[in-house]
């Protein structure tokens, strides 16, 4: 039996296969414009949402369909599956295995997917882990990227906000790093700072990074302002969530001291840090960037799944 192709963190990626990655989404663009693909019919994916979703499941799902694939699931599947009655994670994903094809897993726990796709026999996609990972995000966060300039190599780019419980910038942190010269920026309360084991990565693929709490010093020199929410849920308390939230707002004034071809993401959803003024703005990609996660997540289906029926 062939090893299962399983999508669990940002790093398993080469350069190569996140360029083809790219080159497939770019097609799946064409399959969706053109009435969809019959390439899945009868395969099934389940979908597992131990937290709230609305991109990341509706567009895994929207992709299942999109490709003549079904889709099973639960979107509280910490209320709505036997995990309520004290159902093991494991018991849970041995029991959706025989039921479909693939599994697209969100869960509280960091290292969940991995727990997951060590019991189970078809592939698993992370699609975030508690504060984690969240790799299929930071794949279309560079599909982004390269969409908008044609390249990631050179760029620089800032994360800004919530870095330690934000898992969309410790995964895109990964992804960049198989690209040439970039810069990274991370920006952040002293609360929230990029966690260590994420820098430790950056040095050793000698990946250029500085950390900073001033924005505003950078703001007219970058090519990519990567905003996120503090995540509020994940704090211990909410002394430490106030010392944290409301310190980095996008809004039009700050968009006056970006540069003409700067570009605005965030992987959404949003709570204030980037104003509805914004929206009207060329340089906000954020939704074009939402709507990047249905290619990308069609390309990611098709090489779990394989490719074989047409
Ligand atoms: N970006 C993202 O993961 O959004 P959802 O939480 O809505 O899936």
């Amino acid at each position: 039996m062939s090893e299962l192709y399983h999508v669990l963190g940002a790093k398993q990626f080469t350069k190569d296969e996140l360029e083809q990655l790219f080159d497939n989404a770019m097609e799946m663009e064409k399959v969706v414009a053109s009435g969809g693909t019959r390439a899945q019919e009868g395969r099934i994916m389940t979908t597992l949402f131990f937290e709230a979703s609305t991109r990341t499941r509706l567009s895994f799902e929207s992709a299942m369909h999109r490709l003549g694939g079904s889709v099973i699931g639960t979107e509280n599947a910490a209320q709505f599956s036997s995990a309520i009655k004290g159902e093991t994670l494991e018991d849970t994903i041995r029991i959706v295995s025989g039921y479909s094809d693939v599994i697209v897993m969100r869960h509280t726990d960091i290292g969940a997917a991995k727990r997951a796709a060590k019991v189970a026999s078809i592939p698993v996609i992370n699609a975030g882990d508690g504060a984690g990972e969240h790799p299929t995000q930071a794949l279309l966060d560079a599909y982004t990227i390269r969409k908008e300039f044609g390249y990631i190599d050179g760029l620089k780019i800032a994360m800004v906000g919530d870095l330690t419980y934000g898992r969309t910038v410790h995964s895109l942190s990964y992804i960049l790093a198989n690209y040439q010269n970039v810069m990274i920026y991370y920006i952040s309360p002293d609360n929230v700072r990029i966690p260590d084991n994420v820098k430790r990565y950056m040095d050793e693929k000698g990946i250029r990074y500085v950390e900073t709490d001033d924005l505003d010093a950078v703001a007219g020199s970058i090519d990519v302002l990567y905003q996120t929410r503090i995540q509020k849920e994940r704090f211990p308390s909410v002394e430490e969530y106030e010392k944290a939230s409301g310190k980095y707002i996008v809004d039009g004034e700050l968009m006056s001291r970006l540069g003409k071809q700067t570009i605005v993401l965030h992987p959404l959803p949003r709570a204030g840090e980037i104003t509805e003024e914004v929206d009207d703005d060329p340089r906000a990609a954020y939704f074009h960037q939402a709507v990047n996660g249905l290619y990308i997540r069609m390309a990611l289906v098709n090489k779990c799944l394989g490719e074989a029926r047409k």
